[in-house]
C-alpha cells in the first residue's frame, strides 16, 4: 500500500518527511516523491523511482528543499506503471513533464487508495480544459478538487466536500493549496491515517511508524471527515464543512509492533486484511453491478472465444488454479487443466486453437511461471496474468493482465494475496458464463451479491479466532497431518497443507479423500489429526464416510464445514464452522482457519512465522 506523510511546523519539512517515509517503507513501494512550500505561494514538487535513497540523494537529505510545510509519499502502483510521472504528490496544473520541480499549481496533493470512477471523472475535466500528464486516478482527484475550487470560489475544505461527494472508491487524501501557506488539508474512506501533533509541529501520516519519533499524541480521523492542519493545531470538520471536535488518543506501542499495527506478525496482521484485500479487489473489478474486465483487453468477445484454459502457477498460487478449474468448469463449461509451472516450462505442451493460458503470481516475478508465460507466447496462446504487483515482469510480459488489489505482502506465507487472486478468479469466471450465456442476469446479479458478502463472513471467522489458536496449540507438536477434501474442497485442503508445512515446520499431506483408499491410508494410526474439508455439499457424506475411515482406524477428527451442517459432530472430534456463501466461492472462507491454523500452529512452536526457514517471498530462481 501506498505511504503518506506530512508535516507543518517550525522545523524544515523535508527531512521529517523523508525520515518518516523511511518508517513506512515497510509497505511497499515502487517510487516516492515530497512537495515542500518554501514561503513562496510555490510548491516544489521532487519525484524518484526505486526505492527511498533515490529521492534522500536527489533532495540532499532533504536539505536542496526549503521550507516548513509539506507532503511525502511512497506509491504502491494501482493505476498506471512506476514511473516519476506517475509517482506522488500529483498537482493541479497543467504542467508538461512529470509535474515536478517549481509548480505552478493551486493544489498538489498525494493519495493511497483507489479512485473507481476516475476515468468518467477525467473525461469530464477534460472537456473544462484540464490536461493531464500522468496515468493515474491521484491526479484525477487533484484537479478536481482545483476544479470546485475556483468554480464555486470556496475555501479547501468545501472544494474537498465537493469531491468526496463526487468520487467513489477507497482513499487517504493529503493537500496543499497555494493561497494557504504553512496548511495541510487530509481527508480519508476506508484508507488509514492519522494526525498527530506536539507543541508548534503537526503531522500526519498513513501509520503511526511514521510519526512516533515525533509525538504519542495522534487523531484518528474518520471516515469523510477533513482535517486541517496549521503549525501546531489540527481543526477537523464533516461533510457538511462544519467543524467537529475529535478526541486525541496516546500511542503506547514501540516502533516495530507499531509497522504491524499492534499486530505481533505481519502474516496475522495480512491475515486480518483479507477483507479490505477482497473488497478492493472485487471493486477494482466491479462497476455499477457489472464486471468489468475490458481494462484488461478481456472483451465479451475475447471470452466468448476462449475454448479451453490452461493455468500455469506455483505453490499457494497453484492452488488457486486447483480451485479455479471446478469454478470455471462448473459455471462457464470451459475445460480447464491446472499446472505446475515447473513442469509444464519443460514439456511438451500440446494447445488448441482458442486455448487462454492463466498465469496467476502474487510476485509477478516467479521464475517457474515467468517461464510458462514465455513458452505459452512462444506457442502463439493468448496469455492472462492474475498478479498483485503492478508493473511486475509476468504483468508487463503477458497479453492480458487482471491486477489483485491485497497491497504489498510482507510475510513470506501468502494469506491476503491468494484470497485476492481467488477474488479475481470468481470475476472472470462469472463473467465467462454470462458472456457464454450459462447464467442469465438474475443469477449474473446473485453471484455478484454473494461476491460482495465475502469480506463480512471473513470478519466474522477472525472473529473466532481463539478456538482455532487453542486447538493448534494443541497440536504443535504432531508429527504428521492430514487434509483432506473432494472437489474444491480438495483445492483448500492443498493451501491448508502448505500454510502448516511453510510455517510450523510439521509435515502434512493434502489428500482427495477417494483417493485416501489406495495405499495412504496405511499412515493413519491413533491420534493422527486428519481434518476433513466439507464445503461442498453434494460431497459432504462421501467425505464424512473418508473421515470415519480414518477415525477406525485411529485418527482425531477436525471437520470444517459451513454453519448448519451439525450431523456433522457426529463424526468429528473437533469442528471448525463457517459463515455459508455460494458453493463455489467457499474456499474463500474455508481458507481463513486453515490460515489461522497454520499461523499459530507456527507460534505456539515458537518460530519466525514471517521469515520460515529455506523460504524466499519470491522465488526468482529455478
Ligand atoms: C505461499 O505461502 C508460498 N509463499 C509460495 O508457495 C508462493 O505461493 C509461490 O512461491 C508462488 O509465488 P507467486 O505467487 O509470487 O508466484
Amino acid at each position: 500500500m501506498c505511504g503518506i506523510v506530512g508535516y507543518t511546523g517550525t522545523q524544515q519539512a523535508a527531512p521529517v518527511l523523508l525520515d518518516g517515509l523511511a518508517r513506512l517503507e515497510y509497505r511497499g513501494y515502487d517510487s516516492a516523491g515530497l512537495a515542500v512550500r518554501n514561503g513562496s505561494d510555490l510548491a516544489e514538487v521532487v519525484k524518484s523511482t526505486g526505492k527511498l535513497r533515490g529521492l534522500i540523494e536527489k533532495t540532499d537529505g532533504g536539505r536542496s528543499l526549503a521550507g516548513t510545510c509539506g507532503i511525502g509519499h511512497t506509491r504502491w502502483a494501482t493505476h498506471g506503471e512506476p514511473s516519476q510521472t506517475n509517482a506522488h504528490p500529483h498537482v493541479s496544473g497543467n504542467c508538461s513533464g512529470s509535474g515536478s520541480g517549481l509548480v505552478e499549481s493551486e493544489v498538489t496533493g498525494v493519495h493511497n487508495g483507489i479512485i473507481e470512477n476516475y476515468l468518467e471523472l477525467k473525461e469530464k475535466l477534460s472537456r473544462h480544459g484540464y490536461q493531464f500528464y500522468s496515468d493515474t486516478d491521484t491526479e484525477v482527484v487533484v484537479k478536481l478538487i482545483d476544479y470546485y475550487y475556483k468554480k464555486y470560489k470556496i475555501g479547501p475544505v468545501d472544494a474537498i466536500n465537493r469531491t468526496l461527494v463526487r468520487i467513489r472508491g477507497t482513499y487517504a487524501l493529503a493537500l496543499m493549496f497555494r493561497d494557504y501557506p504553512g496548511e495541510i488539508y487530509a481527508a480519508r474512506k476506508d484508507a488509514p491515517m492519522i494526525i498527530g501533533i506536539d507543541g508548534s509541529e503537526s503531522y500526519l501520516a498513513s501509520d503511526v511508524p511514521a510519526i512516533l519519533n515525533y509525538t504519542r499524541t495522534v487523531y484518528y480521523i474518520g471516515n469523510l471527515q477533513i482535517a486541517q492542519l496549521r503549525p501546531g493545531e489540527v481543526h477537523f470538520f464533516d461533510l457538511n464543512g462544519d467543524e467537529i471536535q475529535l478526541e486525541s488518543t496516546q500511542i503506547t506501542w514501540d516502533a516495530k509492533s507499531a509497522e504491524k499495527n499492534g499486530f505481533e506478525h505481519f502474516m496475522i496482521k495480512e491475515i486480518y486484511e483479507q477483507p479490505a484485500a477482497v473488497r478492493d479487489t472485487l471493486t477494482s473489478l466491479v462497476t455499477e453491478g457489472r464486471i468489468t474486465l475490458e481494462a484488461a483487453g478481456l472483451s465479451d468477445e475475447v471470452l466468448r472465444g476462449i475454448s479451453s484454459v490452461r493455468i500455469a502457477a506455483c505453490g499457494s498460487a497453484w492452488h488457486v488454479g486447483m480451485a479455479a478449474q471446478y469454478i470455471l468448469e462448473d459455471l462457464a463449461e470451459i475445460p480447464v487443466r491446472v499446472e505446475l509451472a515447473s513442469e509444464y516450462r519443460y514439456r511438451k505442451v500440446l494447445h488448441v486453437d482458442g486455448e487462454l493460458l492463466v498465469v496467476i503470481s502474487q510476485s509477478g516475478e516467479t521464475a517457474d511461471s515467468l517461464a510458462a508465460l514465455r513458452k505459452a507466447k512462444d506457442l502463439g496462446i493468448r496469455t492472462l496474468a492474475i498478479v498483485n504487483v503492478v508493473g511486475s515482469t509476468i504483468a508487463r510480459e503477458a497479453d492480458h493482465v487482471l491486477y489483485t488489489h491485497a497491497g504489498p505482502e510482507i510475510a513470506v506465507a501468502t494469506t491476503k494475496a491468494f484470497s485476492a487472486q481467488l477474488a479475481a478468479i470468481y470475476c472472470f469466471a462469472v463473467q465467462a458464463a454470462y458472456v457464454r450465456g450459462l447464467i442469465d442476469s438474475d443469477q449474473y446479479d446473485g453471484y455478484l451479491r454473494e461476491l460482495a458478502s465475502i469480506p463480512d463472513k471473513i470478519e466474522r471467522i477472525l472473529e473466532e479466532k481463539e478456538r482455532i489458536q487453542w486447538f493448534a496449540a494443541k497440536y504443535a507438536n504432531a508429527r504428521d497431518i492430514f487434509f483432506i477434501g473432494r472437489g474444491l474442497d480438495y483445492a483448500i485442503s492443498l493451501e491448508g497443507s502448505l500454510k502448516l508445512k511453510e510455517i510450523s515446520y510439521v509435515h502434512s499431506e493434502a489428500y482427495a479423500a477417494g483417493e485416501l483408499k489406495h495405499g495412504t491410508i496405511s499412515l493413519i494410526e491413533d491420534n493422527l489429526l486428519v481434518i476433513g474439508v466439507l464445503t461442498q455439499k453434494d460431497l459432504f457424506e462421501k467425505t464424512i464416510s473418508n473421515m470415519a475411515e480414518c477415525k477406525a482406524r485411529g485418527a482425531f477428527l477436525m471437520a470444517l464445514t459451513s454453519y448448519g451442517n451439525y450431523s456433522v459432530e457426529d463424526s468429528a472430534n473437533f469442528t471448525v464452522y463457517v459463515p455459508k456463501t455460494d458453493p463455489h466461492f467457499m474456499a474463500s472462507l474455508a481458507v481463513v482457519p486453515l490460515q489461522l491454523f497454520g499461523y499459530y500452529s507456527g507460534v505456539a512452536r515458537g518460530l519466525d512465522v514471517d521469515k520460515p526457514r529455506n523460504l524466499a517471498k519470491s522465488v526468482t530462481v529455478e
